[in-house]
């Protein structure tokens, strides 16, 4: 029995957070596992009723839990940064989720805006660090709100944290045994401290464990160029906080745009939890128009983290196939159909997967 919370959200988070659990539904009677779900209404609507951003208990009630499912953190009616940092972020910190894990895939029938590249040529996985860097917090300002004043945001980046980092991601490349080769994105020529720190340990670790690892390097912004010039270069990237931050928009929209991306905030060792990379979409919300194969996508990492194999391979190509044969496009309103169908679309591909 997987133990599943649920954190709808925000905007349209609660709309496609709907339909991952009815392809999750379809895909437990098809392969014939158990779960369960509880809801957790955190969120802008609680916080603006409450004044509380997220109650005491509540990461230590997470951590009960096999994992997380989010749909999306971000209210209009809520200043920016509230929300993000006392959600979503603290999540990140206090369950320490120190992976996020984010696959750039063109699934076949989605449009790039990439001219000339298609499936064959868009297939990486970025493992981005979750919990240092320049998210860290570490920083202050002086003299606020006078001409003299002074903003210091600092990057933290620890041995321990970039090395757990460089071994999961080694682990994965190894894994995923595509063409086994992990680029460290970075920008050694400029940050020569942190950078320092991430290649030497990068080299230290791929070379005392990871000999079968061919390891590569690419500044942030030649990533940024690669990416579009040829990303069929890309087998894994590991890179920070930030600039995977960065890196992975780019990446959604190189795979179709954000109704498609998913992600997973990953603790090899605890509850993880998955999420759109996309956010709350407000001006969508309600209207039954948004793509929720994003969070469908996210529910499949989730499957496939929780040992669900055949599940998460159903739901791959359900989603695989719903793509190609039937949405008319990714965008929010243009796809043919209403984010409920499509949810049903795929949740029938998984019950009676098509030849
Ligand atoms: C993401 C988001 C978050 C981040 C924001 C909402 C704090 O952009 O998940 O990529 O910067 O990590
Ligand atoms: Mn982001």
């Amino acid at each position: 029995m997987h133990k599943i919370a649920l954190i709808p959200g925000d905007g349209t988070g609660p709309e496609v957070t709907a339909e991952a659990v009815k392809v999750l539904d379809a895909a437990a009677a098809a392969c014939g596992f158990k779960y369960e779900t509880t809801n957790f209404d955190f969120g802008g609507d609680r916080y603006l009723a409450t004044n509380e951003v997220l109650p005491e208990t509540a990461v230590d009630e997470l951590r009960g839990f096999d994992a997380i499912l989010l749909g999306a953190i971000g209210h209009p009616g809520v200043k920016p940064g509230i929300l993000e940092k006392g959600i979503l972020l603290r999540l990140r910190f206090e369950l320490d989720l120190y992976i996020n894990l984010r696959p750039v895939k063109l699934y076949a029938g989605v449009e790039t805006p990439l001219v000339g590249k298609g499936p064959e040529h868009i297939d990486f996985v970025v493992v981005r660090e979750n919990t240092e860097g320049l998210y860290a917090g570490a920083g202050g300002t002086l003299k606020k709100g006078t001409p003299d004043e002074v903003a210091v945001q600092e990057s933290i980046n620890t041995r321990k944290g970039v090395e757990r980092c460089l071994r999961y991601a080694f682990d994965y490349t190894r894994s995923r045994n595509k063409e086994k080769t992990l680029t460290l994105c970075g920008k050694t020529n400029v940050l020569t401290f942190a950078f320092d720190l991430w290649e030497r340990a990068f080299n230290e670790v791929g070379e005392a464990d990871y000999p079968d690892i061919k390891r590569d390097y690419a500044h942030v912004d030649a990533t940024c160029m690669w990416m579009v010039k040829n990303p069929e270069w890309f087998d894994v990237i590991v890179t920070d906080n930030m600039f995977g931050d960065i890196i992975t928009d780019l990446g959604a929209m190189v795979q179709g745009g954000m109704g498609i991306a998913a992600g997973g905030n990953i603790n090899p060792d605890s509850v993880s939890m998955f999420e759109p990379i996309g956010g709350s979409a407000p001006k969508y919300t309600g209207q039954g128009v948004i793509n929720p194969m994003a969070a469908i996508s996210s529910c499949q990492m989730m499957l496939s983290h929780l040992g669900e194999r055949e599940a998460s391979d159903r739901v791959e190509k359900a989603v695989i196939h719903v793509l190609s044969k039937k949405l008319k496009s990714m965008s929010a309103g243009k796809m043919g159909y209403t984010t409920a169908q499509v949810g049903d679309l795929v949740a029938e591909a998984v019950a009676d997967p098509p030849s």
